[in-house]
């Protein structure tokens, strides 16, 4: 029998935890053979209804499940993390500025940054999904010094889904048929989703789109402001949908991407495509033995490098106020 992985998740007590809990437990994250222990992290406010959702875990009887703590301590959470899903971020509220909303996040990721430094795993992994998902991820990577900087990644695999399902309705084709499609720079409305590489039943699919002005007007947006569009229509965040992806990006950075196919993720730029080193920043990735490589060698055509540089921008700016706020 397997000893099993311990999983942490921040903010389990909300939208995306109630969706991503009982995935985790169900085995979808790391393999129908993987038994798995979950911590939650939850602040006070936050624990009552924590123990309301591993109460229905409980009650779900799942055979892969092996113990579920409740906390609002870092240090007692991350003890021992194989992989921790860092969900619990402070929201933007009205009024507030950038710099308050980094400041607020910064007090949150740096403190469970260096929990995971101190205390977890040495193998652990470790997925932003909260906002300002790049630069949160950023302030945890710098907290942990002596964790490699490479295990700290940020989500974009929603925004890669998002793209896929959009490029499958314009072309008509299978979800499945949609290969090496790629999201770069920040997890926000300057994203750039990037069909120039990606390939529809083997054809590329730039060409059996053949519509610039679709990419630049249609397409483009339609993925980059997919959230608020769903937030008008559900009068809720999606949520299942990000749980989702933060399953996806788990299980493909620990099983593998498959053969010709590649993925998205937010990672530590080795200054690849002209990103400067060290930011956090969305890229083609393959997966492989629990670890990921930058897919290397792609041609960057005018409009593709207008939009990731402009991206990119945007993660130095978010990068130069943590910095300003010493929270890197
Ligand atoms: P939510 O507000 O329903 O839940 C957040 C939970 O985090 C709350 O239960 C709160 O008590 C908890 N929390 C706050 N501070 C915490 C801390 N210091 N430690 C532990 N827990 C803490 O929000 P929801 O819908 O679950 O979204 C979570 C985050 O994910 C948001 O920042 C959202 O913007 C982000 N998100 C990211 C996506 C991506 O693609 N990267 C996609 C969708 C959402």
């Amino acid at each position: 029998t397997r000893t099993p992985v311990n999983v942490t998740v921040t903010g389990a007590a909300g939208q995306i935890g109630y969706a991503l809990l009982f995935r985790i437990a169900s085995g979808h994250l790391l393999g129908a053979d993987v038994p798995v222990k979950l911590r939650l992290l939850e602040i006070p406010q936050g624990l009552k209804a924590a123990e309301g959702t591993a109460m229905e875990l409980d009650d779900c009887a799942f055979p892969l499940l092996r113990g579920i703590d409740i906390t609002d301590d870092p240090n007692v959470a991350f003890d021992g993390a194989n992989v921790a899903l860092l969900v619990g971020a402070r929201p933007r509220t009205k009024g507030m500025e950038r710099g308050d909303l980094l400041e607020a996040n910064g007090g949150i990721f740096k403190p469970q940054g260096k929990a995971i430094n101190d205390h977890a795993a040495d193998d652990i992994r470790v997925l932003v999904v909260g906002n300002p998902a790049n630069t949160n991820a950023l302030i945890a990577q710098a907290a942990a010094p002596d964790v490699p900087a490479e295990r700290f990644t940020a989500m974009t695999r929603l925004d890669h889904n998002r793209a896929i399902s959009q490029l499958a309705a314009r072309t008509g084709a299978a979800v499945s048929d949609i290969k090496r499609l790629t999201i770069w720079g920040n997890h926000s409305a300057t994203q750039y989703p990037d069909i120039f590489h990606a390939t529809v039943g083997g054809r590329n699919a730039a060409e059996v789109v053949d519509d610039e002005k679709w990419l630049a007007d249609e397409f483009i947006p339609t993925v980059a402001k997919r959230g608020a569009a769903i937030i008008e229509a559900r009068g809720a965040s999606s949520a299942a949908s990000a749980a989702n992806a933060a399953i996806d990006h788990v299980h493909t950075w620990v099983n593998g991407t498959a053969e010709g196919d590649w993925t998205s993720m937010g990672i530590p730029s080795d200054g690849s495509y002209g990103v400067p080193e060290g930011l956090i920043s969305s890229f083609p990735v393959t997966c492989k033995d629990g670890a990921y490589e930058i897919v290397q060698g792609l041609d960057i055509n005018e409009f593709s490098r207008t939009r990731i540089d402009a991206s990119v921008k945007e993660l130095e700016e978010e990068r130069d106020a943590v910095r300003g706020l010493g929270l890197i």
